[in-house]
């Protein structure tokens, strides 16, 4: 039973970002740029590339900044035009979204992701969506979130990113809970989900990586406001009681995936899309080469 069209995407954007101070004191850690693009432009673009028209920030207060990238700007189009920068022009264009296709929803108080996106649910309405972290910058050709709505034409119910992480690591994420062997998809039946859990009692070391596929039901799910792990209204939990419902598969993403949400994986998301640049590539790579140098 294949599953209805994705057409919104859900961006949770209302977080802290205490790990980026002073950095994400006034300017959203979602706005820090990779190279030259915004981290969250990323995640809109593979939305986009994935086939969904209507975006939906769930942001806070200070962080207006967030939709005014995806607005056009008139006046410096003009400037790039008069002065013939028809490259810089197209970029400045294509980060904005089409008139109406942006709606952005609050939530006051970081209560956890779960609550996040439960802010989206008269955004969304009854219809199943996407869910995508922008902090996760997931690199690969088609993109994730367009393999994972490919998947969800053809098996419905919920399907869920995940990627292989060492044992040790099971207590910073989402884990899946294997109910049975992966098919060719990459689509494994999920048994169920557990959030962060210590790496004894991890029912496997698929994490989940911020790409989700989700039915409308979740809102349902969400609506007891029920606190999970860290005191925290949890996704993870919704989806795992998803499960016996509808069918709830995990996908196995193999692109490259970088945390921007903490300094490490920012900055080597930075080289790596930097040195995936042809005119960047040289200028960096023997940089790199100087750097790692001493430690040689
Ligand atoms: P994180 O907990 O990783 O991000 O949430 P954070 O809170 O912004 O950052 P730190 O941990 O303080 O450095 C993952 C994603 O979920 C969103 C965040 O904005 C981030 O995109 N989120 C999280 C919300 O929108 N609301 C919440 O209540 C929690």
């Amino acid at each position: 039973m294949g599953g209805q069209r994705i057409r919104t995407a859900v961006f949770p954007v209302a977080g802290l970002g205490t790990r980026f101070l002073p950095a994400a004191k006034a300017v959203p850690k979602e706005l820090a740029a990779v190279v030259d693009k915004p981290v969250l432009q990323y995640a809109v673009e593979e939305a986009r590339a994935a086939g969904c028209e209507r975006f939906v920030f769930v942001s806070s207060m200070g962080k207006s900044a967030l939709e005014t990238h995806f607005d056009r700007n008139l006046e410096l189009e003009r400037t790039l035009e008069a002065k013939g920068k028809t490259a810089l022009l197209e970029a400045a264009r294509a980060a904005a979204l089409p008139d109406g296709a942006l709606v952005v929803v609050r939530q006051h108080a970081p209560l956890g992701l779960g609550h996040a996106v439960w802010c989206a649910r008269q955004a969304v309405g009854d219809e199943p969506f996407a869910v995508l972290l922008p902090d996760e910058l997931l690199w690969s050709e088609p993109r994730c979130l367009a393999e994972m709505v490919d998947a969800h034409a053809a098996v419905g119910g919920a399907v869920i990113a995940t990627m292989e992480v060492p044992r040790a690591l099971t207590k910073k994420y989402g884990i899946l809970d294997p109910g049975g062997d992966e098919d060719a998809r990459r689509l494994t039946p999920a048994r169920g989900f557990v959030e962060k859990p210590e790496p004894e009692v991890a029912p496997s070391t698929h994490s989940l990586i911020g790409r989700y596929v989700l039915p409308a039901e979740t809102f349902d799910l969400l609506e007891a406001g029920e606190r999970g792990a860290g005191g925290e209204i949890q996704l993870t939990d919704a989806i795992d009681k998803l499960v016996g419902k509808m069918p709830v598969h995990g996908f196995r993403f193999t692109g490259q995936r970088y945390d921007c949400g903490s300094p490490g994986g920012f900055v080597k998301a930075n080289l790596a899309m930097g040195m995936a640049r042809p005119e960047l590539r040289a200028e960096l790579l023997a940089f790199a080469r100087e750097m790692a140098g001493g430690d040689g």
